[in-house]
């Protein structure tokens, strides 16, 4: 399928589910208001990829991206409960040890760049429809 329709009104605050968009999993994170206010606590200068979260996010709760990992295209941890989510709270790469803060932004290990965004758009409140 070249798009992909996502319905979020099951994905409470807190919570992540991981849908296939052409192949690929893409992680959506119901972030909570901590998450969001730690996405947002962060000189942007200092990314080695520079974005500012409000560049990445639709709606502040929402974080859509794609989960492959920028280094050598694992997929980080993160997205299920008890899985280590790296020193920002984001995702893990156990890879090599990619940390990937609350907005999906590489801040620690060896991955170049943050996790794309892929292009998405909210057809309803809570419904998203990616490609
Ligand atoms: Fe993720 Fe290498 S593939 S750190």
């Amino acid at each position: 399928l070249a798009s992909t329709e996502v319905d979020l009104s099951p994905i409470e605050e807190g919570q992540a589910i991981t849908v296939t968009w052409r192949g690929k999993p893409v992680f959506v994170r119901h972030r909570t208001a901590e998450e969001i206010e730690m996405a947002n606590a962060v000189d942007v200068s200092e990314l080695r990829d520079p974005q500012t979260d409000e560049e990445r996010v639709q709606k502040p709760e929402w974080l859509v991206a794609v989960g492959i990992c920028t280094h050598l295209g694992c997929v980080p941890l993160g997205q299920k409960p008890g899985e280590p989510k790296g020193e920002w709270g984001g995702w893990f790469c156990p890879c090599h040890g990619s940390h990937y803060d609350t907005s999906g932004r590489i801040r620690k290990g060896p991955a170049p760049l943050n996790l794309p965004v892929p292009g998405y758009e909210f057809i309803e409140d809570q419904r998203i429809v990616i490609g």
